[in-house]
């Protein structure tokens, strides 16, 4: 039994999808979640970059004396994570490795990964795909636009289904058996992705995976809590952002932010 929070953190709102997954399945669980809304977007920034920032992402949590850190960002995981596991002694977990271990098995033939410039660059999904089985085809694309329009919210509208229609042309004649959503922002497009690819490709949120994963670390490490209402505290590197408007509006029917505090980072 450990009753110190959870960290999670992303560039923005995208870890939503991750933290509301886990607040949900992990309710007596204290979480602080960080948005790095100052810095975002993380999808087009170079590797040192990413490590820097992934690095005073986890040094702020590390000051809430977390017990576990979630890195609910794609870009973040595929080129900090390894480096990040090195330094730290707490455990860390990104979303690759969860999603990769709990998805993949001979059903498997095909699949497809979109996530952001920096994430398809890195190879990350692929070359995890691959160490599980050499034999599945992987096919990338990165959609640049679609961080940015979720975080503006524009998920569900026009604009969103003429840009998925764009990014999904070379996807959807594939035949893929599942497409990966390898950046925690585009669990939002779902719908749209699923109408574009339909119904016989499996979407797969990686905030499912992640929490899992989460459950079984955290009993295995003699870490989890169980003991009362967890609390839930949000802050973000720059609160003058539409954050909670757009993430209770993204995630009116699972959480509701009441209020972010800033983050000094
Ligand atoms: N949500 C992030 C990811 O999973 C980052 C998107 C961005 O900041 O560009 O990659």
């Amino acid at each position: 039994m450990d009753n110190r929070s959870i960290g999670i953190f992303d560039s923005g709102i995208g870890g939503i999808t991750v933290f509301s997954e886990i607040a949900n399945d992990f309710p007596s669980e204290n979480i602080i979640y960080l948005g790095d809304t100052a810095k975002f977007p993380y999808g087009g920034k170079s590797k040192e970059t990413i490590i820097e920032l992934t690095k005073e992402n986890i040094n702020f949590l590390m000051k809430y004396n977390v017990k576990l850190i979630v890195i609910a960002c794609g870009t973040a995981t595929s080129q900090a994570l390894e480096e990040m596991q090195k330094i730290y002694d707490i455990p860390i977990i990104g979303i690759i490795e969860p999603t990769v271990n709990n998805i993949i098995d001979e059903s498997v033939h095909k699949i497809g990964v979109i996530a952001t410039e920096g994430t398809i660059n890195s190879n990350s999904w692929e070359n995890n795909i691959k160490s599980k089985n050499n034999n599945i085809q992987v096919i990338n694309k990165a959609c640049p636009l679609l961080a940015p329009m979720a975080e503006e919210g524009f998920t569900e509208n026009e604009i969103a289904r003429l840009v998925i229609k764009e990014y999904m042309k070379e996807l959807k004649n594939e035949g893929l058996d599942k497409l990966i959503l390898g950046c925690t922002h585009y669990p939002l497009f779902t719908k749209l992705i699923q109408e574009e690819l339909g119904e016989k490709v499996e979407i797969i949120n990686t905030a499912k995976q992640v929490s899992k994963t989460l459950a079984k670390m955290l009993k295995e490490n003699g870490l989890d809590n169980n003991t009362m209402a967890g609390k839930h505290e949000i802050f973000l590197t720059d609160t003058k952002c539409k954050f909670i408007e757009i993430a209770n509006k993204l995630f009116a029917n699972k959480i509701k932010i009441e209020n972010v505090k800033k983050a000094i980072i």
